[in-house]
């Protein structure tokens, strides 16, 4: 599918306009990480997009975040190993360890895309101004974007450092800081 496509069907059931940021941007780095991990960027951009396309209708339902996603993207034509990672990437609903390079870099790319960019408001919106050294600082900082799990972040440690992995993820999001609202 192309991007184009994958973001109009995302805003066919995400009308927020946050959570369509977060999935821009969660596609964003997984796009990015593809690459170094023998991924195609291409997908696994798609994946990222389309990974909480459920979350407005199953309101806030964490027994349905994912599952509810993957069934509406079957009837889409998305393919079923697609709606199988998105259907997984419900970490409180899967609770068997994430073995695939797309699944830890999914969510690791979940919770990195808020910690991004929340980085980037305290930068008064310049995405430019923040370097791997500001989101590893931040991110020791336990009260500072909260919501963003450190510990899926650092599942991707077994597949490349830490910073390398904000390096491409802050990379991937400059490329589309515009459509974030960022600088
Ligand atoms: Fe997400």
């Amino acid at each position: 599918m192309q991007r184009s496509a994958a973001i109009a069907l995302l805003r066919q059931h995400v009308h927020g306009d946050a959570l369509v940021k977060h999935c821009l941007a969660t596609g964003a780095i997984m796009k990015a990480v593809a690459g170094p991990l023998g991924g195609d960027p291409a997908l696994w951009e798609e994946i990222g997009l389309l990974h909480d396309i459920d979350f407005e209708q199953v309101n806030g339902d964490m027994q349905q975040h994912g599952v509810a996603g993957a069934r509406l993207l079957k009837v889409a034509g998305i393919p079923d190993d697609l709606c199988g990672i998105i259907a997984g990437h419900n970490h409180f609903l899967h609770t068997a360890p994430y073995e695939t390079p797309v699944e830890i870099s999914l969510q690791a790319a979940d919770s990195a895309s808020g910690l991004i960019m929340a980085c980037a408001l305290v930068k008064g919106g310049r995405l430019s101004d923040v370097s791997v050294k500001t989101i590893t600082k931040k991110a020791k900082e336990k009260s500072f974007a909260a919501g963003c799990d450190r510990n899926r972040i650092a599942l991707i440690g077994g597949l490349m450092e830490i910073p390398v992995f904000y390096g491409h993820a802050l990379a991937g999001l400059m490329e589309i800081r515009t459509e974030l609202g960022l600088e």
